[in-house]
């Protein structure tokens, strides 16, 4: 049952045009469907073989007469048609029994659609594949009263009323589209709209619809839009190509948002923000989103996959320009930095794991049997990672000049991941991209997360540095031996006291100053720098130039120069995570923990320095004193003890708390207050540090038994402007196991009871939440039983039980295995209502085979259990089986 990407053929019939009318009903919605059909001449004569799943067939007419059909599965084959014919299928199906989210299904009184990856085969007979596109034009129907607005992709072209209170709406798609990017949306909703006028002087009606009580809280994701629209324009030249561009919200959904033409679809999540109920996160990730799904509309609408093993050839992209857009917004060079660290830890804390463990796949895969189960951090977030390395090979110009090639070359086509990276080099002839294509797309074909080896040796007679580079890649699931790849190492050199050197590499007559790129593509390498009178201390990897891991073995010093002074924003966070990790590493090692400190004096004060920096942006200095996450530490590893990997850091962040304790209440002090609230990166940074200050004094005041900060935040979070302010004091009440908080978390329901993103919040700062002896399972369990916990809703299942099983290791791997007990028996519960939800709560387990006795055992028992259920959804099958055959 695993598709293979290699097995790719063209379609034996093309569909010109589709023609849709929905008689909308939640129990048993009617779904006409008339295409105009051709046989692709290209390709042997053979049946048609139309996708279907779960639908109720009544009629199949080919050119108006009843014609003989046979089911195969759930496949619709029609034998003996002409070249050219019109097929017109009469089906029925069920929203509102559909819990899978998948196809059309009923949220809130609301007809909402997801037909990507394969969800349009839930409406309708088709060819469900995006290398088959076709104009549609869509007619609904429904009840006025219930169902006022009927959207659907493209121009609204006619509307009436009908009789029995029913009315009607006909949408055109201008564009031709492969079925996945159909939408339709139907219910009680309102707008907040607004026209803008593009470059060329073209106006665009752009519009938000939510219900009706959360209009106030549309205004951030339409400036998001309105910034989308006008980003793209001004940075790739690419234009918006609609009369009306429609976002829709929805609390019932799988993924953060889909970029249907024309009519994006938003998990609510992604959408709704208003100073009381989101979070500065909350503002910054709808920008995002909202900015994704807008770019989809070139990269990935107008030019698309030929197959699903192209995903990333518009996610991978779409990542890199939504990055890119959120950079190109911030005001200065460290706002961008701070973006840069955070994806980057995003890929390192996800990424790197899931290309470590039996899910690892390459960017374009090379078989799947679910494909709802890649859509990955590695398909994403590395393939982003995969586009930004050629844009560093090609330059930023050469890469604008690449895009507008690629567009130009591809536009209304349905293509492959080796044409972007064609055009891409094709633009820039002269590039390094250029000439190492063939090894440079390696990048898309070999799974793991390679590794470099670096080592210098300074020659004082020949004031001389060489580099020593050695490249490796694990193996992977199928793939046991790599071939080299193409590494842009972005590099400078420092002195002693941290000044940047003049750059010279032996052989070249020219002297460069700050950071050169070089390009590894051997095996093994060595780069010798001249002109040295001492030797220096390199920053390597600067940026964070390629997905790699890089192995140099710094002095403390060095690593302590690096912090203090690397011009390299990234790289200066970078020095300080290295040290974190060393000593956390080190304290893992040494048994004695509980009488020695983990954090020596210099880290200590290195931190503090960096704390007290006028010269530094409060955002930045968040993620330097924000310590390598758990399961960062823990990839480091070879087994894996999480408890003690709890321990440890739960350690470091006591020591850190008592040691800055005069220095987190300055920073508390310099921060707190941010007036009037805006999200822009400097409030939100100084929201940021001072929220972590709060948490560090309450840390501390739990050993002291301090009770003036406790009171201070139970005060603030009560009398806070803003989410980000009341969460952060709620937050550091709950995560240092304060008595205050039971009355601040009571009262937060209180206020906030009808906001069902605050009240995901509420549920999943819980679950989340610090384990102290084995209390937080009993408390997820009790949150289970709690009135407004649904399984059935993605957003709640996910702020429970995923806080839970994904993002608390210390509370998760419990040593009596009641942790991947719950796992187990939540996987099988959610696999028979929605199995992408069940499949991703499945892959908390991926790492199972690192884990020390007695995790390994009970985790792979606990895998065992759910992949021996009978009649498990494909999705989870596909993550259980590999988990097992990892080991
Ligand atoms: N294309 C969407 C996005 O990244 C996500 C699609 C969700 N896919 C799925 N199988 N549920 O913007
Ligand atoms: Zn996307």
């Amino acid at each position: 049952i695993a598709i293979r990407r290699e097995d790719y053929a063209a379609p034996a019939y093309w569909i010109d045009t589709v023609d849709l009318t929905f008689d909308l009903d939640p129990a048993k919605t009617r779904v006409l469907n008339r295409m105009q059909m051709r046989r692709n001449p290209e390709v042997p004569v053979q049946p048609l073989r139309l996708d279907g799943d779960e639908l109720n067939l009544a009629r199949v007419l080919v050119n108006g007469q009843g014609a003989s059909f046979r089911m195969e599965g759930e496949q619709l084959v029609i034998d003996g048609l002409p070249d050219a014919f019109e097929l017109e299928i009469f089906t029925t199906c069920c929203p509102i029994k559909n819990t899978k989210l998948m196809g059309l299904f009923v949220s809130e009184d609301t007809f909402f659609t997801q037909c990507e990856a394969e969800g349009f085969r839930r409406i309708t007979y088709f060819l469900d594949r995006p290398d088959v596109m076709a104009m549609y034009t869509v007619t609904l129907r429904a009840a006025k009263a219930s169902y006022p607005v009927l959207l659907s992709n493209g121009n609204l072209v006619e509307q009436g009323e009908l009789p029995e209170g029913r009315h009607f709406a006909k949408w055109v798609d201008p564009f031709k589209k492969p079925s996945y990017l159909f939408a339709l949306v139907a219910g009680k909703l309102v707008a907040r709209e607004q026209r803008i006028k593009a470059r060329n002087g073209k106006e665009h009606l752009l519009q938000v619809y939510v219900r009706a009580g959360d209009l106030d809280k549309t205004e951030h994701a339409m400036n998001s839009l309105i910034n989308s629209v006008l980003w793209d324009e001004t940075r790739f030249g690419l234009p918006l190509d609609l009369d009306r561009f429609m976002i829709v919200a929805t609390s019932d959904f799988n993924m953060g948002a889909m970029e249907n033409k024309g009519l994006n679809i938003f998990n609510t999540k992604y959408v709704l923000a208003n100073q009381a109920t989101a979070t500065d996160a909350d503002y910054s990730n709808i920008e995002s989103v909202v900015g994704h799904e807008y770019f989809h509309n070139w990269s990935g609408d107008r030019v698309t996959c030929r197959d699903w093993f192209q995903l990333s050839l518009k996610e991978g992209l779409t990542v890199f320009r939504d990055q890119e857009f959120s950079q190109d917004l911030c005001a200065d060079a460290s706002a961008r930095a701070v973006k840069r660290i955070e994806d980057v830890r995003v890929l390192r804390t996800a990424q790197f794991p899931e290309d470590a463990g039996p899910m690892a796949h390459p960017v374009r895969p090379d078989s799947y049997i679910e494909i709802s189960n890649f859509y990955t951090v590695t398909i994403y977030e590395k393939g982003a990672e995969v586009v930004r390395m050629m844009q560093t090979l090609v330059g930023r110009k050469g890469f604008e000049k690449g895009i507008t090639l690629y567009f130009e070359r591809h536009d209304g086509q349905a293509v492959t991941c080796d044409d972007f990276a064609q055009a891409i080099a094709d633009a820039n002839p002269e590039s390094e991209l250029a000439r190492l294509l063939p090894q440079f797309k390696r990048w898309y074909s070999q799974a793991g997360t390679p590794r470099l080896a670096a080592h210098g040796v300074y020659d004082a007679q020949n004031r001389s540095y060489t580099l020593s580079v050695v490249q490796s890649c694990p193996p992977t699931p199928g793939q046991l031996t790599k071939e080299p790849f193409v590494i842009p190492l972005n590099i400078g050199l420092l002195d002693a006291s941290g000044r940047e050197l003049p750059m010279q590499l032996e052989g070249e007559s020219d002297v460069t100053r700050g950071t050169r790129t070089l390009v590894l593509s051997r095996a093994g390498e060595q780069i010798t720098f001249v002109g040295l009178d001492a030797e220096p201390v390199p920053s390597i990897l600067r940026g964070f130039s390629a997905p790699v891991i890089l192995d140099f073995e710094y002095t403390d010093a060095q690593l302590l120069t690096l912090l203090a002074n690397d011009p390299d924003p990234f790289n200066r966070w970078e020095a300080g995570q290295r040290l974190g990790l060393r000593a956390a590493l080190q304290g893992i090692a040494a048994l004695a923990t509980d009488t020695t400190p983990v954090l020596n004096d210099a880290y200590i004060d290195a931190m503090r320095s960096v704390l007290r920096n006028p010269q530094l942006d409060a955002a930045f200095k968040e993620l330097v004193l924000t310590l390598p996450s758990e399961t960062y530490i823990a990839e480091q590893l070879d087994v894996v003890d999480p408890q003690r990997v709890h321990l440890v850091r739960e350690a470091m962040r006591a020591q850190l708390a008592t040691a800055l304790f005069a220095d987190w209440q300055w920073a508390y002090e310099e921060n707190h207050d941010t007036g009037a609230y805006s999200p822009d990166p400097t409030s939100s940074g100084r929201r940021a540090l001072a929220g972590m200050a709060l948490n560090f004094l309450c840390l501390a005041a739990r050993t002291s038994g301090d009770v003036v900060w406790p009171g201070k935040t139970l005060q603030r979070f009560k009398d806070a402007g803003n989410m980000t302010d009341r969460f952060n004091a709620l937050n550091a009440l709950v995560s240092s196991g304060n008595t205050l908080a039971a009355q601040a978390l009571a009262r937060f329901h209180a206020i906030f009871k009808d906001e069902a993103l605050v009240i995901d919040k509420w549920f999943s700062l819980q679950a989340g939440a610090s384990d102290r002896g084995g209390d937080i399972l009993p408390l997820v369990k009790q949150l289970m039983k709690h009135p407004d916990f649904s399984l059935k809703n993605p957003n709640r299942a996910r702020s429970v039980i995923f806080s839970y099983c994904s993002a608390n290791p210390g509370a998760f791997h419990r040593p009596d295995a009641a942790g991947y007990v719950f796992w187990s028996e939540r996987v099988i519960e959610l696999d028979a209502i929605n199995p992408q939800v069940a499949a991703r709560l499945a892959r908390a387990l991926d790492r199972w085979s690192k884990l020390a006795e007695p995790y390994r055992s009970a985790a792979r028992e606990a895998i065992a259990r759910v992949a021996a259920k009978p009649d498990l959804s494909k999705d989870t099958h596909e993550v259980v089986t590999r988990a097992l055959a990892g080991n």
